[in-house]
């Protein structure tokens, strides 16, 4: 494993290293004991987009690992005014050891990744946010002790939330439902590969998607763009909005996962959202400890 650009390049048996490992790393942090397996080493964190969570567990993470992260603002860099990718990429790779970017486009990414000679992480892009992915399977497994044969479903919008959910899923060996209106569907290459696994649904019915899971996740929806594309689209994601009754279908004891930002009354009710706040503030911890096993498994895979 070269980047983390998204869950469909990594193997189930990556997956599950990475989720040992920060399982490992969560344990030495709650009980005090140091772990500075990067000592010496230097991350990037190029925002091209708001992000709360993304950067304070990245920062705090290489902080805990023994490691210096750099907070770079899009807006401060050349790029805006027209630096290429691979410019950009290869200047960075003299400096640092590892570069996460939240970038608007996927292909920024995996420029980024071409072109320079750093590990490259992608904290969020329009295809994909595997860290957070990476974190919710860890919460997940946490709470159920294992992921083999569980059924998870993910409701909404087809963006990079579904697209990872989907993709990190299937390859821990799990059964996915995604479930959501004509239009929203996920990626392309998220489908090719979802078509040939078993154990995925893809359906216009929340309600059969959700029946039966062990884990009920959403996320929020992505904006359209004029006022009135953005009120057609939300009249037609409403249906799909995680309510007290959807969630009734699933397992007494399940999992909901949310990656928040949250908006409530949108893609999620409060009474929902607050009676497993719980198991989300959780899965809001777990990017840390997710990320800094990433981190590890990058920037000095033998400190692992
Ligand atoms: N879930 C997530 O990526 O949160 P932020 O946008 O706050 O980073």
């Amino acid at each position: 494993m070269n980047h983390l650009l998204k869950l469909l390049d990594l193997s189930g048996e990556e997956i599950n290293q990475i989720l040992n490992l920060a399982d490992q790393l969560k344990y030495e942090q709650k009980h005090g004991i140091a772990h500075p397996r990067l000592k010496g080493k230097t991350l990037g964190l190029v925002f091209e987009k708001e992000s709360t969570r993304t950067r304070v567990s990245f920062e705090v993470g290489m902080y805990q690992l023994g490691g210096l992260a750099i907070y770079l603002n899009a807006k401060d860099l050349q790029m805006v005014r027209g630096e290429p990718a691979k410019d950009t990429a290869r200047a960075l790779s003299r400096y640092l050891d590892g570069l996460m970017i939240r970038a608007s486009s996927q292909q920024e990414a995996e420029a980024l990744a071409e072109y320079g000679d750093i590990p490259v992480i992608n904290g969020m892009t329009d295809l994909a946010h595997p860290c957070q992915v990476l974190a919710d399977l860890m919460t997940v497994r946490e709470a159920k002790g294992s992921l083999e044969g569980l059924k998870a479903c993910f409701l909404g919008d087809g963006h990079n939330m579904m697209n990872s959910t989907i993709a990190g899923c299937l390859k821990a060996g799990m059964q996915v439902a995604a479930a959501c209106p004509e239009g929203c569907g996920p990626a392309p290459e998220v489908l090719a590969f979802a078509r040939g696994q078993e154990g995925f649904l893809l359906t216009r019915d929340p309600a059969e998607a959700a029946r039966g899971a062990d884990v009920v996740a959403t996320a929020a929806w992505s904006p359209a763009g004029s006022e009135s594309e953005c009120a057609a689209r939300r009249a037609a994601l409403a249906p799909y909005r995680l309510t007290e009754e959807l969630l009734s279908l699933a397992q007494p004891d399940a999992v909901v996962l949310h990656c928040l930002p949250a908006h409530r009354g949108e893609e999620i009710t409060e009474a929902v959202l607050e009676a497993h706040a719980s198991e989300i503030f959780e899965e809001a911890e777990n990017r840390l400890h997710a990320q800094k096993a990433v981190l590890v498994t990058l920037l000095a895979p033998d400190a692992k």
